[in-house]
C-alpha cells in the first residue's frame, strides 16, 4: 500500500503558525510518528505553496498510488486546477483539513476538492491524516 500526502500553502509552517487553530507540532515531527503508527504502510510526504506544483504531483502521482491525502490548505477554497486534478487522476484523494472548517470564515466554507474527492475529513487536528490512513486499509 503506497500513499502520498500532499499539503498546500503555509502548511510548512505548522507548530509555529496560529497554533490555537492548528497546534503546536510541527508536520515533520507528525509525519515520522505517522511512519511508526504504519509500518506496513509506504507513505509519502510532499508540501508546496505554489498551486501548479500541486497539480504535477497530482498528476505525477494519480496513475501509480493507492491513495493521495490532500490537505489543499487555502487552494481548498480557491483552486478550480487543484479540483479539476483530482478528478482528473485515478488515484482516490482524501481530502483532509486540521481545523474544523464549519465553524470559520464563510470563505472557508467551501471546497473545490470535495467533489472529486472520495471522502473528507475535517476538525480532528493532525489526527485527520491518520483517519485518512486508516480510509484506505
Ligand atoms: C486548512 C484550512 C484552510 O482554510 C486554511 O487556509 C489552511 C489549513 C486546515 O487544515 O484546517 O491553510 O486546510
Amino acid at each position: 500500500m503506497k500513499l502520498l500526502i500532499i499539503n498546500g500553502p503555509n502548511l510548512n509552517l505548522l507548530g509555529k503558525r496560529e497554533p490555537e487553530i492548528y497546534g503546536g507540532q510541527s508536520f515533520e515531527a507528525f509525519f515520522s510518528q505517522l511512519q511508526s503508527r504504519f509500518p506496513e504502510v509506504e507513505l509519502e510526504y510532499f508540501q508546496s505553496n505554489i498551486e501548479g506544483e500541486l497539480i504535477d504531483k497530482l498528476q505525477d502521482a494519480g496513475f501509480s498510488y493507492d491513495g493521495i491525502i490532500l490537505n489543499a490548505a487555502a487552494y481548498t477554497h480557491t483552486s478550480v486546477g487543484i479540483g479539476d486534478a483530482v478528478k482528473a487522476i485515478e488515484t482516490p484523494v482524501v481530502e483532509v483539513h486540521i481545523s474544523n472548517l464549519a465553524t470559520r470564515e464563510p470563505f472557508r466554507h467551501e471546497s473545490h476538492i470535495s467533489a472529486g474527492a472520495r471522502g473528507v475529513i475535517f476538525g480532528f487536528g493532525l489526527k485527520g491524516y491518520a483517519l485518512a490512513v486508516q480510509s484506505f486499509l
